[in-house]
C-alpha cells in the first residue's frame, strides 16, 4: 500500500513472478494489478479489483488501511485481471455498489456472476461526489475491450485510465523512475493489445485534450508524474506515421532461407534502413509486435513446409494480421524443395494489413547468384518505396 496523495492509495498487487499472461503474451518483467482507493471526506471507492489469483494482498492491503467501509467499487474494465477479485471485494464489503457503464455490467454479469442489484451504471461524463473529491467517469472504448472506461479524479487531477498508458513492468517505486524502461514496456503493451485499435486510440487520446492530468495511474506498472511522457508516446505510436524500418520474422530449417534473410538483411543494412531480424522457432512475440509498431515494412522469410509455410511463419502472420500494425509495404522470401504454395497462403494470412505486396523472392533449394540478385532488386524497391513516402534519403 502506498500513497499517490493526501487520500489516494495504490492498493494493488505487484507480480514480480509472472511470466506469462493470457497463457500468450511473455511477461520478462512481471507485471502489477493496479488498484486504487481514494478516500472522501464522505465515502469512499475502490477503483477496480485486482486479478483472482492476488486478492489477497488487494484485501490485506485494505485492511491494514484500515478501511472499514468501502461504498463505491469502480469497475473500469471486466477482464479478470482487474475484476476477478471483485467477488472478494463484495464479500468482505457488502454494502459497495459496483459502478460501471452499462456494457461492462452486461459483461461483469457474464464473466462473474455479479448480482443485478450491485451495481450502479452510470454515463459517460458522469460525476460522482465522495465528499471532497469527485470522480468523472469518461467512457474510452477500445483500450483495448469494447467496454473500457477511465475516471479523473477532479480535485487531485489524477486520470485511472485502467489498461490505457499502462505497462506489464513489477515495479517498487510507485512513480516511474526510468523513463527508458518504461517506454520500453509501454510500447510492448501497446504493441500487444493497444495496436489494432489505433483509430480509437486516437479518438480517445483527443478526448483527453480538454483534461488537465498531473497524474495518470493505470492498472499495469508504475504511475506517471509526467504524464506528457506516455500521452506522447501514445500521440507517436498510434500515429499513421511509419519509419524508415523493415521487420523480417523468419524461420529455416536446412539454412537456405536463412541465408537469404542474411544477405537481405545486409542489403537493407547498406541502403541505410534500419532491420530488425526475429527468429520465430525462438522469438519473444512481445519484441516482434514492438518493432511493428513503427516498421514501414515487413518481410517474413519461410521455407515451404508440406507445400506450405512453415507453422512458425504462419504464426507470425497471423499475429501481425491480428495486431493490424500500420505497415505499408509487405513480402514474403523463401526457398521451397520441389514446389508448393507457400507464398500464396502467408500472404492471404495478411488481409488486415493494409499493406502493398512487393514481388516476393522465392529460391529453389539453396539460393544462387539470381535469387542474390532478386534480393537486392526487392531491398532498392523497399527503399524506394521508403523514399517514395518520405521516410528514407
Ligand atoms: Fe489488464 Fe485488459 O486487462
Amino acid at each position: 500500500m502506498r500513497q499517490i496523495k493526501q487520500g489516494v492509495y495504490a492498493v494493488g498487487a505487484i507480480d514480480w513472478d509472472a511470466r506469462l499472461f493470457d497463457r500468450l503474451i511473455p511477461l520478462p518483467d512481471g507485471t502489477s494489478y493496479n488498484s486504487y482507493l481514494v478516500r472522501g471526506n464522505e465515502k469512499v471507492a475502490l477503483l477496480d479489483a485486482v486479478d483472482p489469483t492476488r486478492s489477497d494482498i488487494l484485501i490485506d492491503n485494505l485492511v491494514k488501511l484500515g478501511i472499514a467501509g468501502i461504498d463505491y467499487v469502480v469497475a473500469h474494465h471486466a477482464e479478470q485481471d482487474h475484476s476477478g477479485s471483485l467477488p472478494d471485494v463484495l464479500l468482505l464489503y457488502p454494502g459497495a455498489k459496483v459502478v460501471t457503464n452499462p456494457r461492462c455490467k452486461t459483461m461483469l454479469v457474464d464473466l462473474l456472476g455479479i448480482e443485478d442489484d450491485k451495481f450502479i451504471t452510470v454515463q459517460d461524463g458522469e460525476m460522482l461526489s465522495l465528499g471532497d473529491k469527485t470522480l468523472k467517469f469518461l467512457y474510452v472504448p477500445w483500450v483495448h475491450w469494447p467496454e473500457t472506461m477511465a475516471t479523473y479524479l477532479q480535485e487531485d487531477k489524477i486520470l485511472f485510465p485502467c489498461d490505457f498508458f499502462g505497462a506489464h513492468l513489477a515495479a517498487g517505486n510507485l512513480f516511474v523512475d526510468d523513463e527508458a524502461v518504461v517506454y520500453e514496456s509501454a510500447k510492448r503493451y501497446y504493441a500487444e493489445i493497444m495496436m489494432p485499435f489505433r483509430r480509437q486510440i486516437n479518438a480517445n487520446l483527443a478526448k483527453l485534450d480538454d483534461l488537465e492530468i498531473d497524474i495518470i495511474a493505470p492498472s499495469h506498472g508504475p504511475v506517471h508524474d509526467r504524464p506528457g511522457f506516455i500521452i506522447d508516446a501514445y500521440k507517436d505510436w498510434a500515429s499513421d506515421t511509419v519509419k524508415n524500418e523493415v521487420v523480417v520474422p523468419y524461420v529455416s530449417m536446412h539454412g537456405s532461407t536463412a541465408k537469404m534473410v542474411s544477405y537481405f538483411v545486409d542489403a537493407l543494412i547498406e541502403r541505410g534502413i534500419t532491420v530488425r531480424q526475429f527468429e520465430l522457432s525462438t522469438v519473444d512475440i512481445g519484441k516482434l509486435a514492438t518493432a511493428l509498431v513503427d516498421a514501414a515494412t515487413v518481410v517474413i522469410g519461410s521455407p515451404t513446409v508440406l507445400t506450405g509455410p512453415h507453422p512458425c511463419a504462419a504464426y507470425a502472420a497471423f499475429l501481425a494480421n491480428a495486431l493490424r500494425p500500420k505497415t505499408r509495404f509487405a513480402s514474403i522470401i523463401g526457398s521451397y524443395g520441389w514446389g508448393g504454395k507457400m507464398v500464396e497462403q502467408l500472404a492471404a494470412m495478411l488481409p488486415n494489413l493494409k499493406a502493398e505486396i512487393l514481388e516476393p523472392v522465392l529460391a529453389k533449394g539453396e539460393p544462387k547468384d539470381a535469387d542474390f540478385a532478386a534480393l537486392d532488386i526487392l531491398a532498392d524497391r523497399i527503399l524506394a518505396k521508403h523514399k517514395e513516402i518520405g521516410i528514407a534519403n
